[in-house]
């Protein structure tokens, strides 16, 4: 099959997005696809269909500042597609952005209008994840624990009233990948912890700091993965945890109870489904110290470089990166509601 891989963008997590890129064209190379690389910024390819060397190098070589997605959605996709030799044919988008235009629905929906199959989630359920305020109303609709919050402007009053005092964790409600995420010890670290959050996309959140053993859980189809366990050396899993060698330690399956991990198991698959999200996701939580699990969010396109959490939990169920990818395709051309909605409700 002919896919085309977009990548890159002009989000915060432009870098990240560029390595999930590039080893996901490399895995369905492997698997006999032609997979061609797109720069989302500009619709620039990155490297042609037999370029699977050049495709890396193009990536290095690449300035960080690009165009606006919001252009290349606006019709230079859709004029690539058409015109562009490399193109022609393509019959599949897989999405390996992460961030704004291509991770919040508007590519989906795009896509969708012009008839073009793509990768994971629909419009609406991009829409939903991306807005972690959102989320966190519809996981309080279907009983899902998460943790009690309170939206910017907010004064430590009503961290002490609400929240039950600090530490507290302050997030922008639209970015990833912990960008101006911080804990607070003191009402006084608070108002500059907003502002900081504010400088991203959304209005900031603060929530209850829960304390306890971080957990991701894969879902993929109707199914939810091994349960990963991480263990960063800093107290949240930050930007540096996530994305530098030796700071974080993985552990899948996660070593919990039998019992635990089908409450975990079941938590996301109820999260993923409550944000109608489709083919794959990832579900971020915490375990406190009674071993309650307290959801924050749930990525509607994950990392997925083959060291990612997602493709670790799915290799630790028997399935290589290889076959993550194609699955994630094959989910892509059997897609049965083009507004994005799933059938069934919450359950
Ligand atoms: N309420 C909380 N209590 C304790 N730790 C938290 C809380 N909220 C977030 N964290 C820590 O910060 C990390 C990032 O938070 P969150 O998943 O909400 O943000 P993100 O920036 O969207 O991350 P991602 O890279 O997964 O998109 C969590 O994995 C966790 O370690
Ligand atoms: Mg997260």
């Amino acid at each position: 099959m002919k896919i085309a891989v977009l990548m890159g963008g002009t989000s915060a997590e432009r870098d990240v997005s560029l390595a999930t890129g590039r080893e996901i064209a490399r895995a369905l190379r492997q698997g006999g696809h032609e997979a061609v690389g797109i720069d989302a910024a500009d619709g620039r390819l990155i490297g042609g269909p037999q370029a699977s060397g050049e495709l890396a190098s193009a990536i290095e070589r690449m300035p960080p500042e690009r165009g606006e997605l919001v252009q290349l959605a606006g019709g230079q996709l859709t004029r690539s597609l058409e015109q562009s030799p490399d193109l022609q044919g393509t019959e599949a988008v897989f999405i390996a952005l992460h961030g704004g235009a291509g991770e919040d629905g508007r590519l989906q929906a795009l896509l969708e209008l012009i008839g073009m199959p793509y990768t994971g989630s629909g419009p609406l359920g991009s829409a939903l994840a991306m807005d972690k305020l959102v989320a966190k109303e519809l996981f309080v609709s279907a009983g899902i624990r998460t943790p009690p919050w309170l939206v910017a402007p907010v004064g430590s009053t009503a961290v002490e009233s609400a929240l039950g005092g600090f530490p507290v964790v302050v997030k922008p409600s639209h970015e990833g990948s912990t960008v101006g995420v911080s804990v607070v010890r003191s009402a006084e670290e608070l108002q500059g912890a907003i502002e900081q959050a504010a400088a991203f996309d959304g209005v900031p959140i603060v929530e209850r700091f829960i304390p306890g053993r971080e957990l991701a859980v894969g879902v993929l189809g109707d199914e939810a993965l091994p349960v990963v366990e991480i263990r960063p050396r800093h107290e949240i899993y930050d930007y540096e945890c996530k994305y530098t060698r030796g700071m974080s330690e993985y552990e899948v399956p996660a070593p919990l109870s039998p019992e635990c991990t089908e409450e975990v198991q079941s938590l996301a698959l109820k999260a993923h489904r409550v944000l109608r999200l489709y083919a794959y996701s990832r579900v971020d939580m915490r375990l406190d110290h009674e071993s309650r699990p307290w959801c924050f969010e749930v990525n509607s396109l994950p990392g997925m470089t083959a060291t990612s959490l997602l493709p670790k939990a799915a290799a630790a169920a028997g399935i290589s990166f290889e076959e993550l990818c194609e699955r994630i395709v094959r989910l892509a051309l059997v897609r049965e509601r083009p507004t994005g909605t799933r059938p069934g409700g919450p359950g």
